[in-house]
């Protein structure tokens, strides 16, 4: 399938367009010829994006009146706006779940011509796997962060809505990439000279390169395609943490020391950044949440029924990914 053919001189919006993989997928459609608005914040840094080509909207989804201004010209949705880090259950569910509801509503009322809308979930919504067995789309979802549950709720809502609206649901693991703050830490550390490893070895993980994610997107909203169905997307492997650290090690060309942290020691951490984030108004580096993450032993999946369904290849492996995000942080002095 080409996976830009049906973009060509289409119109898409996308929510939080600013942001990470907002970001990339705007590059992306606008080189797929595509007309691309974008829907951010009044606060939102806008570095990553090309404002001369981009129709911006300052919308705030946690403002329950808010307007999407130019529904009733789209042909694509991709709904990437999402708040991953939040100092109560509420915050999360108000942005991650309660929004969607207006945004579909309005979809429904005046979007006359979307052909498709790509809701971007996480693996979160289902929650932890097994060590040893992978989620899929027939596993039952535990989400075990308020972050899972909001995501969970959001996506819940979405497919409500598929009867009327040709919505597809795509669930993504851990992401990685240029312009990414959160694994950029872990690269950090390790070019630092130290891999952490919080309670016990062999923990595992489900990755995907940004540029992959953005393909699989671009992929799941051909029209051909629209079932009202959620997909797990990844790599196609399971990592373990120790072997991503190696990786990133040898890239970097350090010797790294094993730095093991017990997870008791989450706790005070935690507790720590959350009584500093009392004195402000963006939520901790660190909290209980987080912990209840980073404690899991695996968190995998398979993208088998995204792949067939799509004929979908990644492709970027551990080493390609990992060597051009840090070769990235490095061109820009990250590292
Ligand atoms: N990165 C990952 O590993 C990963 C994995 C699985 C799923 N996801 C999902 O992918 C989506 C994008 O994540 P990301 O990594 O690109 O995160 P990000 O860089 O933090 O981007 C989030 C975007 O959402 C916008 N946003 C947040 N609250 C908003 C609000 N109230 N109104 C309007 N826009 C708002 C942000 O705008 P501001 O810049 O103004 O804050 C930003 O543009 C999220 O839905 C996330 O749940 C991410």
């Amino acid at each position: 399938m080409n996976a830009s053919s049906h973009l060509k001189g289409a119109t898409a919006l996308v929510t939080g367009a600013n942001g990470f993989i907002g970001s990339h997928l705007v590059d992306q459609l606008l080189a797929s010829g595509c007309t691309v608005h974008g829907l951010v914040r009044e606060s939102s840094d806008l570095k990553w994006l090309d404002a001369s080509r981009v129709h911006l909207h300052r919308v705030d989804l946690a403002r329950p009146d808010f307007v999407i201004p130019p529904l009733e010209e789209l042909d694509y949705i991709f709904h990437c706006a999402g708040l991953t880090k939040a100092k109560s259950r509420s915050g999360y569910f108000q942005v991650n779940a309660t929004a969607c509801s207006n945004l579909y509503e309005q979809c429904q009322k005046r979007g006359g011509r979307i052909k498709s809308i790509i809701h971007l979930s996480s693996l979160a919504a289902t929650g932890p796997s097994p060590q040893g067995n992978l989620v899929d789309e027939t596993t039952p979802c535990k989400p075990v962060t308020f972050y899972g549950q909001s995501k969970l709720a959001g996506e819940e809502i979405a497919l409500q809505y598929s009867g009327s609206l040709p919505v597809t649901v795509i669930r993504p693991p851990v992401v990685y990439g240029p312009r990414e703050e959160n694994f950029f830490t872990f690269i950090k550390l390790i070019q630092k000279g130290w891999g952490l490893q919080i309670g016990r070895a062999g923990k595992e993980l489900s990755l995907i390169y940004v540029a992959d994610l953005v393909q699989a997107m671009l992929q799941a909203c051909h029209p051909s395609k629209q079932e009202g169905r959620s997909y797990f997307v990844t790599d196609g492997h399971v990592h373990a943490w120790e072997q991503v650290a190696k990786e990133c090690a040898r890239i970097m060309n350090v010797r790294m020391k094993i730095l093991k942290v017990p997870e008791g020691m989450l706790i005070p951490v935690a507790l720590f950044f959350e009584v500093l984030a009392c004195f402000s108004s963006k939520p901790a580096l660190f909290d209980r949440q987080r912990m209840i993450d980073i404690r899991q032993s695996s968190w995998s999946a398979s993208p088998a029924k995204f792949f067939k369904a799509f004929d979908f290849e990644p492709q970027y492996e551990l080493n390609r990914g990992l060597t051009e995000t840090i070769n990235w942080y490095q061109q820009e002095k990250w590292l």
